[in-house]
């Protein structure tokens, strides 16, 4: 027999076409994961409704995309379990349980919930529900007893107050039925949008994973680039540029000479953007091609095997917490 290999949980929110940000970000971490790690992906719709709910649009749509993207960069559904959450309804069976006895402190001091009704506009988010995002994302994780999560560093407090919270259902309950998650950092430094904010959907300056060469190329056209650098014979700052920026993430082989002749005002911003765009192309390419071949029905029939295997370990997992906490 072969011993079991750890077990890694993710989720993402289906909240719109899959960019570059996302592919840098943890798409080539999830599909690399695979060789080592018994994986879940999960679409995380019910987080994507705390945050929608005024204007939910077509959900159902919206996850066969993200799924369809998700396999196309190279998640493999006979690897791994591709499943939605609202498709199992033990997430939300754990995340009352948890809920009930999670201090309302530690759920009010996350860093990101204070930041998000801040910085949020647009959208009520103070509402009981969004409170409790990370517990529900902690009912995920716990529900398949997950080893480690991979997640970019904003989602650090999550998976700290996951930690927490095993700490404390150990505590109450004298019971070791959840091992403590590790977070696995992406490394991959954040990709900046075209135009040097945060890419994201919401602003408007992202590169879609399927975006077709012609609008690429004039996307990357519009990229910002080194506001110290006005005619063509001033020196290049690549460090301070965003289009370098990219040429390092993904063409690292050529980017020493680019930022070089940048530098050196051999190189206009121009034609940097052009070469970059024609990089980008060439990467996107297989990505396009599998995109084209998916079908809406063979998505269906992942999610709808995914929920299945999911499921059976959900149940397993929510008769030992209903024992647990004397529900049985
Ligand atoms: N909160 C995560 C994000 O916005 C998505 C998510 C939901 C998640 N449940 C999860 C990530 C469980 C990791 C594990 O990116």
């Amino acid at each position: 027999m072969t011993t079991p290999r750890p077990r890694i949980l993710s989720g993402m929110r289906p909240t719109g076409p899959l960019h570059l940000g996302h592919l840098v970000g943890a798409l080539s971490n999830w599909v690399e994961l695979q060789q080592q790690y018994d994986c879940f992906f999960m679409v995380a719709d019910w987080h994507a409704l705390m945050s929608e709910y005024e204007r939910p649009g077509e959900m159902a749509q919206r996850v066969e995309q993200m799924v369809s993207d998700w396999i196309a960069g190279g998640v493999d559904p006979k690897r791994s379990v591709i499943f939605r959450q609202s498709d199992v309804p033990e997430h939300l069976e754990l995340y009352m349980v948890l809920s009930i006895l999670t201090p309302l402190g530690w759920v009010e001091r996350v860093p990101t919930y204070k930041e998000q009704l801040r910085e949020v506009t647009g959208r009520d988010l103070a509402t009981y529900g969004f409170l409790g995002y990370p517990v529900l994302q902690a009912a995920d994780i716990l529900l398949y007893k997950a080893n480690a999560v991979p997640v970019g560093e904003d989602q650090i407090p999550h998976l700290e107050l996951t930690r927490e919270i095993v700490r404390r259902f150990k505590f109450l309950y004298n019971t070791d039925i959840f091992p403590e998650p590790k977070p696995l950092l992406t490394e991959e430094a954040r990709l900046l949008g075209l135009d040097g904010r945060k890419m994201s959907k919401s602003y408007d300056n992202y590169i879609g994973l399927s975006e077709d060469p012609e609008s690429l190329r004039k996307k990357a056209q519009k990229m910002f680039t080194d506001p110290k650098r006005i005619k063509m014979t001033d020196a290049g700052h690549p460090e301070e540029c965003n289009v370098c920026h990219y040429w390092q993430v993904f063409a690292p082989n050529e980017a020493p000479a680019v930022w070089e002749e940048c530098r050196t005002s051999k190189r206009g911003c121009t034609k940097n953007k052009q070469e970059l765009a024609e990089r980008l192309v060439t990467l996107t390419e297989p990505f396009r091609k599998n995109r084209s071949q998916i079908q809406s029905g063979a998505v269906r029939k992942i999610l709808d095997e995914g929920a299945e295997r999911a499921r059976a370990i959900a149940r397993e997992t929510i008769r030992e917490v209903r024992q647990a906490v004397g529900m049985s």
